[in-house]
Protein backbone atom coordinates (compact mmCIF):
# COMPACT_ATOMS: atom_id res chain seq x y z
CA UNK A 1 0.00 0.00 0.00
CA UNK A 2 1.04 3.69 -0.77
CA UNK A 3 -0.39 6.99 0.40
CA UNK A 4 -1.02 8.87 -2.81
CA UNK A 5 -0.34 12.62 -3.69
CA UNK A 6 -3.00 14.68 -2.81
CA UNK A 7 -3.93 16.87 -5.66
CA UNK A 8 -4.80 20.28 -4.80
CA UNK A 9 -6.43 23.80 -5.76
CA UNK A 10 -6.07 24.16 -9.09
CA UNK A 11 -4.89 20.93 -10.12
CA UNK A 12 -7.17 21.10 -13.44
CA UNK A 13 -7.67 16.80 -12.49
CA UNK A 14 -10.23 18.35 -10.01
CA UNK A 15 -12.43 19.78 -12.32
CA UNK A 16 -12.73 16.85 -14.73
CA UNK A 17 -16.04 14.70 -15.47
CA UNK A 18 -14.05 11.13 -14.04
CA UNK A 19 -14.53 8.28 -16.51
CA UNK A 20 -16.96 5.23 -15.35
CA UNK A 21 -14.98 2.39 -14.70
CA UNK A 22 -16.32 -0.41 -16.69
CA UNK A 23 -14.41 -2.88 -15.59
CA UNK A 24 -13.12 -4.18 -12.05
CA UNK A 25 -10.28 -5.10 -12.73
CA UNK A 26 -7.15 -6.53 -10.43
CA UNK A 27 -5.95 -2.99 -10.41
CA UNK A 28 -8.28 -1.68 -8.74
CA UNK A 29 -8.56 -3.62 -5.28
CA UNK A 30 -4.73 -2.28 -4.95
CA UNK A 31 -5.52 1.17 -5.82
CA UNK A 32 -8.80 1.55 -3.62
CA UNK A 33 -6.47 0.38 -0.43
CA UNK A 34 -3.72 3.07 -1.66
CA UNK A 35 -7.11 6.01 -1.39
CA UNK A 36 -8.35 4.48 1.80
CA UNK A 37 -4.63 4.52 3.33
CA UNK A 38 -4.21 8.29 2.20
CA UNK A 39 -7.40 9.45 3.55
CA UNK A 40 -6.42 8.09 6.63
CA UNK A 41 -2.99 9.72 6.31
CA UNK A 42 -4.52 12.92 5.51
CA UNK A 43 -7.03 12.43 8.76
CA UNK A 44 -10.03 12.47 6.31
CA UNK A 45 -13.25 11.00 6.03
CA UNK A 46 -13.91 11.05 2.24
CA UNK A 47 -11.74 10.43 -0.61
CA UNK A 48 -12.53 10.53 -4.55
CA UNK A 49 -10.44 8.93 -6.74
CA UNK A 50 -9.63 12.82 -9.01
CA UNK A 51 -8.21 14.33 -5.83
CA UNK A 52 -4.88 11.65 -6.16
CA UNK A 53 -5.14 12.16 -9.52
CA UNK A 54 -7.10 9.62 -10.66
CA UNK A 55 -10.19 10.64 -13.25
CA UNK A 56 -12.46 8.09 -12.40
CA UNK A 57 -15.38 6.92 -10.45
CA UNK A 58 -14.43 5.93 -7.27
CA UNK A 59 -15.18 7.36 -3.86
CA UNK A 60 -13.99 6.12 0.04
CA UNK A 61 -15.63 7.43 2.92
CA UNK A 62 -14.92 6.46 6.31
CA UNK A 63 -17.21 8.14 9.26
CA UNK A 64 -17.19 4.86 10.82
CA UNK A 65 -15.74 5.85 14.22
CA UNK A 66 -18.60 8.52 14.94
CA UNK A 67 -21.20 6.96 13.31
CA UNK A 68 -20.90 3.10 13.26
CA UNK A 69 -24.19 2.72 11.55
CA UNK A 70 -21.93 3.65 8.40
CA UNK A 71 -19.13 1.09 8.22
CA UNK A 72 -16.12 2.57 5.60
CA UNK A 73 -17.17 1.85 1.90
CA UNK A 74 -15.89 2.21 -1.16
CA UNK A 75 -17.89 2.95 -3.95
CA UNK A 76 -17.47 2.57 -7.98
CA UNK A 77 -19.58 4.47 -10.42
CA UNK A 78 -21.55 5.95 -7.50
CA UNK A 79 -24.97 7.86 -8.20
CA UNK A 80 -27.72 9.66 -5.82
CA UNK A 81 -30.81 8.04 -6.91
CA UNK A 82 -32.71 10.52 -4.37
CA UNK A 83 -32.50 13.46 -3.00
CA UNK A 84 -34.54 14.87 0.04
CA UNK A 85 -34.88 17.99 2.40
CA UNK A 86 -31.77 20.61 2.73
CA UNK A 87 -29.61 21.03 5.54
CA UNK A 88 -26.82 23.26 5.97
CA UNK A 89 -23.16 22.23 7.39
CA UNK A 90 -19.39 22.70 7.37
CA UNK A 91 -17.18 21.87 5.18
CA UNK A 92 -13.42 21.76 4.08
CA UNK A 93 -11.83 19.17 1.48
CA UNK A 94 -8.41 17.91 1.46
CA UNK A 95 -8.05 19.22 -1.80
CA UNK A 96 -8.44 23.01 -0.82
CA UNK A 97 -6.40 22.92 2.27
CA UNK A 98 -7.24 25.92 5.15
CA UNK A 99 -10.52 26.27 3.62
CA UNK A 100 -13.85 25.70 5.15
CA UNK A 101 -17.48 26.84 4.40
CA UNK A 102 -21.21 26.57 5.28
CA UNK A 103 -22.73 24.40 2.26
CA UNK A 104 -26.75 23.65 2.13
CA UNK A 105 -27.18 19.93 0.99
CA UNK A 106 -29.67 17.29 0.54
CA UNK A 107 -30.21 16.15 3.75
CA UNK A 108 -30.69 12.41 3.06
CA UNK A 109 -29.71 11.07 0.04
CA UNK A 110 -30.13 7.44 -1.81
CA UNK A 111 -27.09 6.11 -3.33
CA UNK A 112 -26.05 3.06 -5.51
CA UNK A 113 -22.77 2.04 -7.48
CA UNK A 114 -20.81 -1.46 -7.24
CA UNK A 115 -18.82 -2.58 -4.41
CA UNK A 116 -15.02 -3.47 -5.09
CA UNK A 117 -16.54 -7.42 -5.30
CA UNK A 118 -18.79 -6.24 -8.08
CA UNK A 119 -21.91 -5.89 -6.23
CA UNK A 120 -24.65 -3.70 -7.08
CA UNK A 121 -24.87 -1.68 -3.58
CA UNK A 122 -28.36 0.18 -2.61
CA UNK A 123 -28.64 2.40 0.68
CA UNK A 124 -29.95 5.52 2.12
CA UNK A 125 -28.00 8.03 4.23
CA UNK A 126 -28.88 11.08 6.10
CA UNK A 127 -26.75 13.98 7.65
CA UNK A 128 -22.86 13.67 7.70
CA UNK A 129 -23.49 10.83 5.69
CA UNK A 130 -25.56 12.39 2.95
CA UNK A 131 -23.00 15.05 2.91
CA UNK A 132 -19.89 13.36 2.57
CA UNK A 133 -21.35 11.54 -0.43
CA UNK A 134 -22.57 14.35 -1.63
CA UNK A 135 -19.32 16.05 -2.13
CA UNK A 136 -17.41 13.30 -2.74
CA UNK A 137 -19.56 12.73 -5.72
CA UNK A 138 -19.84 16.38 -6.83
CA UNK A 139 -15.52 15.69 -7.37
CA UNK A 140 -16.33 12.85 -9.72
CA UNK A 141 -17.93 15.70 -11.46
CA UNK A 142 -15.50 18.44 -11.13
CA UNK A 143 -17.38 20.15 -9.05
CA UNK A 144 -15.69 21.44 -5.76
CA UNK A 145 -17.45 22.59 -2.41
CA UNK A 146 -16.25 26.17 -2.69
CA UNK A 147 -18.97 26.44 -5.84
CA UNK A 148 -21.49 25.92 -3.67
CA UNK A 149 -21.24 28.53 -0.97
CA UNK A 150 -23.35 31.32 -0.79
CA UNK A 151 -22.27 34.49 1.18
CA UNK A 152 -25.45 34.15 3.30
CA UNK A 153 -24.73 31.65 4.88
CA UNK A 154 -21.02 32.00 5.55
CA UNK A 155 -21.62 33.82 8.75
CA UNK A 156 -22.51 30.99 10.41
CA UNK A 157 -19.17 29.39 10.04
CA UNK A 158 -17.21 29.47 13.24
CA UNK A 159 -13.53 29.27 13.31
CA UNK A 160 -11.93 26.00 13.98
CA UNK A 161 -9.93 23.52 12.69
CA UNK A 162 -11.79 20.88 10.88
CA UNK A 163 -14.20 20.01 8.34
CA UNK A 164 -15.97 17.56 6.33
CA UNK A 165 -13.12 15.80 4.88
CA UNK A 166 -10.91 16.44 7.86
CA UNK A 167 -11.62 14.22 10.64
CA UNK A 168 -11.20 15.88 14.35
CA UNK A 169 -12.19 14.03 17.94
CA UNK A 170 -12.73 17.27 19.72
CA UNK A 171 -14.76 19.00 16.95
CA UNK A 172 -17.13 15.59 15.87
CA UNK A 173 -20.33 17.72 16.91
CA UNK A 174 -19.60 20.15 13.99
CA UNK A 175 -18.73 17.78 11.60
CA UNK A 176 -23.06 16.70 11.78
CA UNK A 177 -24.08 20.04 10.35
CA UNK A 178 -26.69 21.92 11.78
CA UNK A 179 -29.44 18.65 11.98
NI1 LIG B 1 -13.27 17.28 -1.14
Amino acid sequence: MAVLEIQTNDAPVLRQKAALIQEIDADLHPFIEDMFETMYEAQGIGLAAPQVGVSKRIIVIDIEKHHPEYPRIALINPVLTLTVGEELGEEGCLSLPGVRGMVRRSAMVKVEGLLPNGNKIEFDAAHLMARVLQHEIDHLNGILFTDLLRPEDQELLETGPESCEKSGDENEDSLHGNK
